[in-house]
């Protein structure tokens, strides 16, 4: 067992883990944030993105015990007691959700992206969610949400 201290969506967090535990594992396990999702497990899908000190990473490729002292954000970070993160709401009002399994990892490839670039092009927006695999939507709708949500 070892010792993490984690800041989550704004909160620090002192934990004991087992050293194998993914940064995912810890997500979803001990912190209970179901929100971010285990497709692959390998770094293929992008479904357990989150951001990582800035940085959108798969939290699956990421071993817990790497993250002491950091700053991590899931998808149940980004909703305030003023409402839905922009982004997830030009999600919403773009149609841009179907099942919604790689929608969390989306979101926060997106909002990783529009952190540092406040007006990306298309070809931008493309590439920051290249990592992120739909099944259902294709990636027009998405493309068009984050292009709305950095309006
Ligand atoms: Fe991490 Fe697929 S579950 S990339």
């Amino acid at each position: 067992m070892i010792t993490l201290n984690l800041n989550v969506n704004g909160k620090d967090h002192r934990l004991e883990i087992e050293d194998h535990m993914r940064l995912l594992d810890v997500i979803r396990g001990p912190l209970g944030l179901t929100g971010t999702k285990e497709g692959c497990g390998e770094g293929e899908c992008g479904a357990c993105t989150v951001i990582l000190d800035g940085k959108a990473v798969d939290s699956c490729l990421v071993l817990a015990a790497q993250c002491e002292g950091k700053k991590v954000v899931t998808i149940e970070g980004l909703e305030t007691e003023n409402g839905l993160d922009p982004v997830q709401q030009a999600f919403l009002d773009n149609g841009a959700v179907q099942c919604g399994y790689c929608i969390p990892g989306m979101v926060l490839s997106a909002k990783a992206l529009l952190d540092k670039n406040a007006a990306p092009n298309d070809q931008q927006i493309k590439e920051a969610i290249s990592g992120n695999l739909c099944r259902c939507t294709g990636y027009d709708k998405m493309v068009k949400a984050i292009k709305t949500a950095s309006e």
